[in-house]
């Protein structure tokens, strides 16, 4: 039987392992985990959701600080139209983000960056440009355009530099989304440089509505790549969701995808950005404590882990510091219903809201543990310390166990001793 390592991604010029490990927010695909993929020669993914949070905590500026003073004359206001993303600091914020990562970059592959395009920011169109443009600046390898992906979105770039240089991949879960963007994408004659498909069995938000559980990942990449034959283009595609082992990786590759984007095997390595307390929740999880549910105010199915401490809590919306869901209205579906809830119940201090959760606050917390639906198998790729806890991977086991294992095995870790405290 074949392994993943039999396969090449090609890449414009370059010539890669096939896996690329996809983006996740809030800086859960840390520089570290991107860095090590890309040493490795396949591709990883750092995100730029929240990203002056992200060089808050990383690199010691104070963006949120800033903003949150500057609007705290808003703080209960209902009315979030004023609270705008100051650019220059959005640009200063993402190329410190992408220059720190680049500076560090060793080995042959290469690193991206998922720009969620549901993170409207009150003022979609001039974030994302910003977002954009910025990361190409500081000289990021490639950008994946994710959740809630607008058919323009590549025009925003079009005068930059290095907008026919610079990979700019989608991510799609249907062919007729494919066929949409590449429609009206065609007056700028720069086709996508690779299209990852991902399914409904994925982690964060879904591309599907409820009855994602209908779809499946292989009938969606049959179709595309059919499709793509038929019209003779030639764009890489890489599926994503669900795709547990190197044997999954290869039917995938059999049937003439170009690479794989997997996430979930990643979430519990030492280079993962969770808290590692978190990384033992996902090890911990069996199949009934995920769930699909709406909660997330983008509008998106999203999946969870069932006991994320996010899920009901009825914290404040925190707007004035974060934002990075209002729409170009300044609304967020979690504003509404926060003052719905308060409406309701006049003096309660601390109230619940059930139906949808403050995400930047939680997300930056680490508060909604968003998983693929495998995370279940998490605890049968590791083994278990004498305390009953797991030990973690690092990132070049599993992408190796990817990149060389067959027959749908998982190779487990050397044991190690578990550090004692004197
Ligand atoms: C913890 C977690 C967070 C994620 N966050 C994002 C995200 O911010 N943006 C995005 O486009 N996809 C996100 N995803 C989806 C992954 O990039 C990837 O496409 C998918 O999860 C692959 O399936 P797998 O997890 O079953 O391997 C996330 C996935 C996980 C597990």
């Amino acid at each position: 039987m074949k392994r993943l390592d039999d396969f090449r991604l090609q890449m414009g010029q370059q010539e890669l392992v096939p896996i690329v490990i996809g983006g996740m927010g809030v800086d859960i695909s840390s520089s570290d985990l991107a860095l090590q993929a890309a040493r490795l020669g396949g591709v990883g993914h750092i995100s730029d959701a929240m990203v002056k949070t992200v060089t808050d905590r990383r690199y010691k500026t104070k963006y949120v600080k800033a903003k949150q003073a500057m609007y705290q004359y808003n703080v209960n206001s209902e009315d979030k139209s004023a609270v705008k993303f100051d650019l220059g600091d959005l640009a200063e914020a993402t190329r410190m983000h992408v220059e720190r990562t680049m500076a560090r970059k060793q080995g042959p592959g290469m690193v991206f960056i998922n720009c969620m395009e549901k993170l409207t920011m009150n003022g979609p169109k001039e974030t994302l440009r910003v977002r954009m443009a910025s990361a190409l600046d500081a000289g990021i390898d490639g950008i994946t355009l994710a959740a809630g992906l607008h058919l323009g979105s590549f025009a925003l770039i079009e005068d930059h530099p290095r907008f026919r240089h610079a990979k700019l991949g989608i991510i799609v879960s249907s062919l007729r989304a494919l066929q949409l963007f590449l429609k009206k994408n065609s007056r700028l004659n720069r086709l996508p440089d690779y299209v990852v498909v991902e399914g409904p069995l994925a982690g964060g938000h879904l591309g599907f509505g409820m009855d994602w559980a209908q779809y499946d990942l292989a009938t969606i990449v049959a179709e595309i790549l059919a499709w793509l034959k038929a019209e003779q283009l030639d764009i890489p595609v890489i599926p994503a969701g669900g795709i547990f082992t190197g044997s999954d990786a290869v039917r995938f590759m059999e049937m003439g995808a170009s690479g794989v984007q997997v996430a979930t095997r990643f979430t519990v390595t030492q280079e993962c950005g969770l808290p590692d307390d978190i990384k033992q929740e996902y090890f911990k999880a069996n199949e009934e404590d995920i769930e699909v549910n709406e909660i997330s105010p983008t509008g998106y199915p999203m999946r969870m882990i069932k006991s994320s401490p996010g899920i009901g809590d009825g914290i404040r919306p925190n707007c004035e510091a974060y934002g990075y869901l209002l729409d170009a209205n300044g609304k967020c579906a979690y504003v509404t219903s926060y003052n719905r809830e308060v409406a309701a119940h006049p003096g309660v201090r601390r109230i619940s809201v059930m139906d949808k959760t403050c995400l930047c606050t939680h997300m930056r917390n680490f508060d909604i543990w968003t998983c693929g639906q495998l995370t279940w198998r998490l605890k049968d790729t590791t083994v278990r310390h004498a305390d009953g806890s797991y030990q973690l991977l690092s990132a070049e086991h599993v992408f190796k166990d990817y990149q060389f294992s067959t027959d749908d095995k998982v190779q487990l870790p050397e044991p190690q001793a578990l550090a004692t405290t004197p």
